[in-house]
């Protein structure tokens, strides 16, 4: 399979030959390894951004000499780390050894230098790569780099997989917004308050839960009356980790203009957590990736409506967690395209 890439800041079409399929054998310890990676990679979550998640690991003859994740942003990237954890008596093995590497090694001076090199330098047999990096100063070149010092690289490793991982970093860079996560609260006869006064229906579990979910986002927003209503802190206060920049929407910044200032302010995700009007907003534009809407037993019989869920949600997940359920809907392109389809 080829990938065509253009490369932005020179127009010019980079091919990447992929080998995305299994194929049973060498491609099933490949899928393996690629999984290491992925679950290195997650170990940075809280601490390398605005830098992708991104794991390495190297093999000999079905052992693992080495591996690495990219811990932080300006420190070693995950190849680094997993070259320098290699035991100087398995050093001289590197000439017969595959890298497996969830994101394409950079190919460009940054805060360290680049990966490919590194990797040419070390003379490894093999690169495995999971997904092309989206970067402007990367997007093919890194995987050419190493192509061309002679070294077999197979690109498209659980690509899904590995695009999953960084989802947050591919929507900010391909979308230039942004990737957004809607979420609300709902009692069982659809209202996110009590007669337009706060309402709890989240349970103590769950509002941890939000915590956790809320270290993994940069931004964080709330409509107007929301913020004049409630006062919400929108912190992270019930879990550790990095508290999310504040916004709050009105009519001094339409949605768009906000959009394009978290963009230039490097805000990778953003989390919107209400109230209705706010919500309804973003679904009306299309400016959502995932959603996240907790429901109660609970009844209130009036107030503020929860949002009506888009044809393009498709279902996820659904979580219980006592009375309360959590379902998880991600923005499904093709059912956009069916609703664009005309009728008969
Ligand atoms: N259960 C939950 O999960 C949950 C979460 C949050 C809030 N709530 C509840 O929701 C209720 C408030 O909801 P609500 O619908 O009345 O108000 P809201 O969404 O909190 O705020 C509405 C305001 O946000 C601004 N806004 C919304 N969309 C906009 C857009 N596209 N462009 C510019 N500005 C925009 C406008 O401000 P201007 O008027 O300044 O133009 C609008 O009046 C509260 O009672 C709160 O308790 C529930």
């Amino acid at each position: 399979m080829q990938i065509r890439i253009m490369v932005k800041e020179t127009n010019q079409n980079i091919s990447i030959s992929s080998t995305p399929s299994l194929g049973g054998g060498r491609g099933e310890a490949d899928a393996l390894y690629m999984r290491r990676c992925i679950q290195l990679a997650r170990c940075g979550l809280l601490t390398c951004r605005p830098n992708p998640m991104v794991g390495a690991v190297i093999v000999v003859r079905g052992r693992i000499i080495g591996e690495g994740y990219h811990i932080r942003a300006g420190e070693g990237h995950a190849e680094v780390n997993a070259f320098a954890s290699v035991r100087p008596e398995d050093e001289h093995l590197l000439p017969e050894a595959t890298i497996y590497v969830s994101l394409e090694p950079c190919a460009h001076y940054g805060k360290t230098p680049p990966c490919a090199e590194l990797i040419i330098r070390k003379g490894v047999k093999r690169v495995v790569v999971g997904c092309v990096d989206p970067f402007a100063r990367v997007q093919g070149r890194g995987i050419q780099m190493i192509r061309e010092a002679g070294i077999e690289v197979v690109v498209g490793m659980l690509e899904t997989e590995c695009r999953e991982l960084n989802k947050r970093f591919f929507t900010y860079h391909e979308k230039k917004r942004p990737f957004i996560l809607l979420k609300w609260a709902q009692t069982a006869d659809g209202f996110i308050d009590d007669h337009f006064r706060p309402a709890k229906i989240s349970t103590p579990f769950t509002q941890m839960l939000v915590h956790q979910l809320r270290a993994e986002y940069d931004a964080i927003l709330v409509g107007r009356v929301t913020d004049e209503r409630e006062h919400p802190r929108l912190d992270v206060r019930h879990w550790t980790g990095p508290s999310p920049r504040r916004y709050v929407l009105s009519h001094t910044t339409p949605l768009d203009a906000l959009m394009a200032q978290m963009y230039a302010d490097g805000m990778q995700s953003l989390m919107v957590e209400g109230g209705g009007k706010t919500l309804q907003s973003f679904i009306d534009a299309g400016l959502w990736d995932e959603m996240r809407i907790e429901t109660s037993p609970l009844t209130t019989g009036g107030g503020t409506r929860a949002p009506q869920l888009p044809e393009m949600a498709s279902l996820v997940s659904r979580e219980a967690y006592g009375g309360n359920v959590v379902t998880w809907y991600r923005y499904d392109e093709r059912n956009d395209v069916e609703l664009e389809k005309p009728r008969k």
